[in-house]
């Protein structure tokens, strides 16, 4: 192994942000751990044992004289907070259950020596958000289409292969460890288009489920399923799946009393309803809350939850028709329901009102229902951003979207009661396919723990845990390639807020026209005089004025328009000036050259830090690095030249457009 190197001591998969070595400080001390009869706490004494045994320290009983004492002082034992304080020489973590004695242990691994000197005053510690998830769009079976895991880039799941659960669950193990330390309490294991295989996991098939949840639990993770609405039809109940009809409701009702015989602490059910083909309410004339609260009704005894997707939009749109638009949906579906939804019902809204593009303005839906539950979606695995062949580390967005104020004034993580994100994670070797792909993964965990966080602050701890020991130039040099690759992928792909531009169906690398004559609602507009969506009130399909002020007056002219949003929201000429001072045109030229740059610049410094990194790693991100190269190179002579044909406006500057 090398120095620096992070390989499990099986050698069978990266530890990513738990290498031992992180464990030294922990590790090297005498411990005590107080607690009556919890599963979580005895998970901490498993750690501290392991980390003891490495670094010399003892896992000391009771009565015994120790520099670490962790207490479960009693109480909720769904209580996640914790409280750490150093005096007289002794740090001491107490919390009121396991659970929180385990997110403690994970907050003095990451001190590492500054848990255990000098003093800390108490401080205590929760996490801002209750439910804090991660969904795999994960295939049971391996689809003709999607393959094992939908949007997946980190080769097959973790939880399936091909038909079967995987036998051998020590990988969801030491999954569930990693989402832990950084603070995830919630896993979905199946695709929310749920096909006929995974239909069965509801019943015969609970089993997996269960074993899944078996290996999950430990570290504080609740499982939940995503279920098919037509469920009672596929499954050999009722011949409908009528929310209303008694017989239907019956069936949930017994299927998911099972279901809890099978896993106790079962956190609910994940349900895309009339989305994209997949079978709901509409059917049968029934709201999206009589969907919900059928699903919140059987699940109600048993404590459970049901996420209800609010990504409700019309996928056979006509692209001449200009007054349906995609980005209203969501709004125009759910908000005429607030109140509707019952207590343990959670609409669950992406964070943008398309599609995870790599900018898009806050779903003005988030903010708009008051008295509905909301979890707000993200993306982890990059569908829109790169396919985790090219570095684009979401922390910088992520934020903007959770500081973002509806009404000017409440915060997105503020509103909502949970964050969800579409998992990057496979059963690749390096978890992400992607190595740097991993700061994601870390980084939405910390930001459901506090949602205020600074994401570079995040990115420090995640270097600093991947890499123990890593001189200053290699976290400069990490810093350098992740902190702006975000807006460099946005420079050299769909400019200014216009989104999608992708090649259809697998949505990797361009393909400017490749939505715009399609049903999908995924339209620039672009005609040899300008482009963008004018999605104003005055002239447009009047999607600004969803929003509340201050932002729907500001959305609405392209004056005052953010630039970065200004393709989203208008229709302008190519001469356009932005607020930059460039024209539209010229932007684009710009910005698509200098985002090659950019991407080359990063490659020269990860290539520089060779000595630094284990050769594997260190390998697999070069080669990503040349992908990533031949792409932003293919996306900016493809955009560049589409737009010049288009315009007839030549270059600035003069270079060379392909
Ligand atoms: C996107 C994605 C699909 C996914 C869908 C969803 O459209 O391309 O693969 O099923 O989002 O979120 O349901």
């Amino acid at each position: 192994m090398h120095q620096n190197g992070t390989m499990t001591d099986s050698g069978d998969f990266d530890a990513a942000w738990l290498p031992g070595t992180a464990f030294r400080a922990v590790g090297a001390r005498r411990s005590l751990v107080r607690s009556g009869p919890d599963p979580l706490a005895d998970t901490v004494r498993g750690e501290l044992a392991d980390a003891c045994a490495r670094f010399g320290g003892e896992v000391v009983r009771d009565g015994g004289a120790a520099e670490f004492l962790l207490e479960v002082t009693g109480g909720s034992p769904d209580d996640e907070s914790y409280t750490l304080r150093r005096a007289d020489g002794i740090t001491s973590l107490t919390a009121p259950s396991g659970r929180g004695l385990l997110y403690g242990l994970f907050h003095v691994v990451r001190l590492g020596e500054g848990a255990f000197s000098g003093d800390l005053a108490p401080r205590t510690h929760r996490p801002a958000l209750a439910t804090r998830m991660l969904d795999h769009w994960d295939n049971v079976a391996v689809h003709p289409v999607m393959g094992q895991v939908e949007r997946g880039y980190a080769g097959g799941s973790l939880f399936w292969s091909d038909g079967e659960a995987r036998g051998d669950l020590g990988r969801v193990r030491a999954y569930g460890r990693l989402l832990a330390a950084c603070g995830i309490n919630a896993v979905a294991v199946n695709n929310v288009n749920v096909h006929a295989t995974e239909a069965r996991l509801l019943t015969d098939r609970i089993g997996d489920v269960a074993a899944i949840a078996g290996a999950l639990r430990p570290y504080g993770i609740r499982t939940h399923l995503a279920v098919s609405f037509a469920a009672p039809m596929l499954l050999g109940g009722p011949d409908t799946a009528d929310p209303l009809d008694p017989a239907v409701r019956d069936w949930w009702a017994r299927a998911t009393a099972r279901v809890y015989e099978a896993v106790p602490d079962f956190g609910g059910y994940v349900v895309k309803a009339d989305s994209e083909g997949r079978p709901g309410p509409f059917a049968y004339g029934r709201s999206h809350a009589d969907g919900a609260n059928m699903l919140a009704a059987a699940l109600e005894p048993h404590g459970g939850t049901v996420h209800w997707r609010a990504f409700v939009y019309d996928h056979r749109q006509d692209w001449r028709d200009r007054s349906t638009d995609r980005a209203r949906a969501a709004y125009d579906h759910f908000t005429p329901l607030d109140g509707e939804f019952a207590d343990n019902a959670v609409l669950q809204v992406k964070h943008g009102p398309m599609d995870f593009q790599v900018r898009e303005p806050v779903s003005p839906l988030i903010g708009a229902m008051p008295d509905t539950r909301l979890a707000v979606e993200l993306q982890v695995t990059q569908e829109y951003t790169g396919q985790q062949q090219h570095v684009c580390w979401l922390g910088p967005m992520w934020s903007e979207v959770l500081r973002f104020r509806p009404d000017g004034e409440v915060p997105v993580g503020r509103l909502a009661d949970g964050l969800v994100a579409v998992s990057n994670a496979g059963d690749d070797r390096f978890w992400t396919g992607h190595p740097l792909a991993q700061a994601n993964l870390y980084t939405f965990g910390r930001l459901t723990w506090d949602p205020a966080a600074d994401p570079r602050a995040v990115l420090d701890e995640w270097i600093a845990l991947t890499h123990p020991d890593a001189p200053d130039r290699l976290a400069g040099g990490l810093h350098a390639i992740l902190d702006g690759s975000w807006r460099t992928y946005e420079k050299y792909t769909a400019p200014l807020g216009v989104g999608f531009m992708v090649q259809p169906g697998h949505h990797y690398g361009p393909g400017v026209d490749g939505y715009e004559y399609s049903p999908w609602g995924t339209y620039h507009f672009a005609d040899r005089d300008g482009v963008g969506v004018d999605r104003s009130v005055a002239t447009g399909t009047g999607f600004a004025g969803q929003y509340a002020e201050p932002w729907a007056k500001l959305y609405e002219s392209p004056g005052t328009c953010p630039d970065e949003l200004l393709l989203f929201f208008h229709h302008v000429p190519y001469g356009h000036v932005l607020h930059s001072g460039k024209t539209v045109i010229q932007h684009i030229y710009d910005t698509h050259f200098e985002g090659v740059e950019e991407a080359e610049e990063a490659r020269r410094v990860w290539a520089g830090l060779s000595d630094l990194v284990e050769p594997e790693r260190h390998a697999r991100v070069a080669e990503r690095f040349a992908e990533q190269l031949r792409g932003a190179r293919e996306w900016r002579d493809q955009i560049n030249s589409y737009f010049l044909r288009k315009s007839g406006v030549p270059d600035a500057h003069g270079r060379t457009i392909h």
